[in-house]
């Protein structure tokens, strides 16, 4: 796992940006895993910049999401199919059919999350997959316990989760208690996987993906065994790292 430690936010934002238009270019059909949360917001915006400025282009892009919240609707504001659109899709020349989101309201969830996984295996599979943190050391949505060797499924949130995204919603009872995602398994059959991590709220998780242990306990330790995994992490992350 290689680490990479930028000053801050912006810097973290810049590099990844920079990996993914690196690899965009590269690739000819490119396929790219995507993450939700407040710490891939900056990466997209340059992205975006990026795009406009005609360095990149999306239309061979292919995408797939990490997770999606059970029993909410894609126009939902707290939806990851909104935010997707928000942030990056709704700016730039990808072709919707080639974005791919799990459905967190398909009337079969099993069925969904087979064919979740049979798609990205149509696709190639992903050459690049991006991933932020949870504070508890969660990747997409795989909480602590869950298996390494997991494919796409239903997953209980830990009330730890439910706190943090709170702030996203009008109150915490609205927070969705399930969620659709991508499994360990899934996300280490990526080509490259690169995580950003920001801000001190994050510093436990670091502390814990740092001390080289690979558990269940932190899913983001299962990248110590991914054999092309970057992880870029500012200052207020790092801490005393
Ligand atoms: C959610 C998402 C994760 C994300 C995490 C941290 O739980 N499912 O993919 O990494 O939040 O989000 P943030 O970047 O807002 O701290």
């Amino acid at each position: 796992m290689k680490i990479v430690k930028v000053k801050d936010y912006e810097e973290m934002s810049r590099k990844a940006a920079e990996i993914v238009a690196e690899r965009m270019n590269a690739i000819e059909n490119p396929v790219i895993g995507l993450a939700t949360g407040s710490t891939p917001e900056g990466m997209y915006e340059i992205l975006i910049d990026k795009y406009n400025k005609g360095e990149i282009d999306f239309a061979n892009t292919t995408t797939f999401n990490l997770d999606e919240y059970v029993g909410i609707t894609d126009d939902d504001p707290n939806s990851y199919h909104y935010f997707m659109d928000k942030h990056l899709f709704d700016h730039v020349n990808i072709q919707k059919e080639k974005t791919h989101v799990p459905s967190g309201m398909a009337d079969d969830l099993d069925r969904e999350c087979r064919e979740y996984e049979e798609a990205i295996k149509a696709a190639g599979n992903i050459d690049l997959q991006l991933l932020g943190i949870g504070n508890n050391g969660h990747i997409g949505f795989n909480e602590p316990g869950t298996p390494v060797d997991s494919r796409t499924h239903i997953i209980g949130l830990k009330e730890e989760t439910i706190q943090a995204n709170a702030r996203f919603f009008d109150s915490i009872d609205e927070v969705p208690t399930k969620a659709i995602t991508m499994g360990i398994g899934t996300i280490l059959d990526s080509k490259e996987i690169l995580m950003i991590i920001s801000g001190e709220n994050k510093r436990d998780a670091v502390t814990s993906l740092l001390k080289g242990t690979i558990s269940e306990d932190i899913p983001a330790s299962a990248l110590h065994n991914h054999p092309n995994a970057t992880v870029i992490i500012d200052e207020a992350a790092w801490g005393d790292n």
